[in-house]
């Protein structure tokens, strides 16, 4: 792993193959970071890297194999990268999926909340070490979670079986951006006094890969839905402006809109839910792991 020159920033993007993560990560190398792009598919990140690499000179971007559909992934990337980085300034954690047929991820979860939220969140804590170490040498390190602001309507199960039997489609799909608020605010308050500010973002609704499934439905609708969105740049503005702005730099535990305004909503508040929502996920990730 090279992406750990001293002096230069480093940030790991997950999902930076295509639409939103790809444009992040453009943003994020002309803005003079280097970059780790964590994705599922090597060869494709790798073309990434080479589109990436004349952004300018110096530049150091690395790529590492992270498919966070299945814990024992998630698990290798992310103590790999805690061996290798000196230094992790920010994580964005962009990778996500819209599943509207039934799916699972290797270690028997619904793929939707799976990918999106337990996935998520393994990854992030398994680097919490390596961001709060950075944040203690240089004072400042970031946490980015791409979430939507389809969370408003997102209704969370928090019995045994929540992340087996949980919905997919358009329900699925809210629950695991409004399990990210909760993470977002639950990680801000551990984290507080450390540097390392945990914020989410409404990236806003963009044409990319993600409007893309095998359903009659998805067929019929997303060609429609997709000459009406934001462009993947314009949605990574938004991204890069919860990564970057520096009138966020002490801000930490909101949930940032298109346009940087807060959003808020009953639901995000709803402390007995996070409570029972990351006590449960901690669980099963600790368990999936185990057997592993
Ligand atoms: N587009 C929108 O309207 C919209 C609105 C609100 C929020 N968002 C959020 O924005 C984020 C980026 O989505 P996008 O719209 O840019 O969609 P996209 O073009 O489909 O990009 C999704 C990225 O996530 C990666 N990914 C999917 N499953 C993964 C897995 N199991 N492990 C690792 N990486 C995985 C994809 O990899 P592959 O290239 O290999 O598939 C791709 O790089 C998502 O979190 C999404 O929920 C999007």
């Amino acid at each position: 792993m090279t992406a750990n020159g001293e002096g230069a920033r480093v940030a790991v993007v997950t999902g930076a193959t295509s639409g939103i993560g790809l444009e992040t990560a453009k943003g994020l190398a002309a803005a003079g970071w280097n970059l780790v792009l964590a994705c599922r598919d090597p060869q494709r990140a790798g073309a990434v890297r080479d589109e990436l690499l004349p952004a300018r000179p110096g530049l150091v971007v690395s790529c590492v194999a992270l498919d966070l559909a299945s814990l024992g992934s998630v698990r290798a990337c992310a103590e790999g990268l805690a061996g290798k980085l000196s230094r992790l300034d920010l994580l964005v954690n962009n990778a996500g999926v819209f599943c509207d047929t039934r799916q699972r991820t290797a270690d028997g979860f619904e793929a939707t909340i799976g990918v999106n939220f337990l996935g998520t969140m393994a990854f992030t804590r398994l680097l919490l070490p390596t961001l709060t170490a950075t944040a203690a040498r240089t004072g400042h390190a970031r946490i980015v979670f791409v979430s939507s602001a389809a969370a408003a309507f997102g209704k969370l199960r928090t019995d045994e079986r929540c992340f087996t039997d949980g919905p997919h489609g358009f329900p699925g799909y809210a629950a695991s951006k409004l399990a990210l608020v909760h993470l977002t605010a639950a990680l801000a308050e551990e984290l507080t006094g450390t540097g390392v500010t945990v914020n989410a973002v409404h990236p806003g609704d963009a044409a990319t890969n993600i409007w893309r499934g095998d359903s009659l439905l998805m067929r019929l609708v997303a060609p429609v839905m997709r000459r009406w969105l934001r462009s993947p740049a314009e949605a990574a503005r938004s991204v890069l402006h919860a990564a970057l702005a520096p009138e966020l730099a002490d801000v930490s535990g909101v949930f940032l809109g298109v346009k940087g305004e807060r959003l808020e909503s009953r639901r995000y508040a709803d402390a007995a839910v996070r409570t029972a929502l990351l006590t449960r996920a901690a669980e099963v990730i600790d368990q999936a792991q185990a057997v592993r």
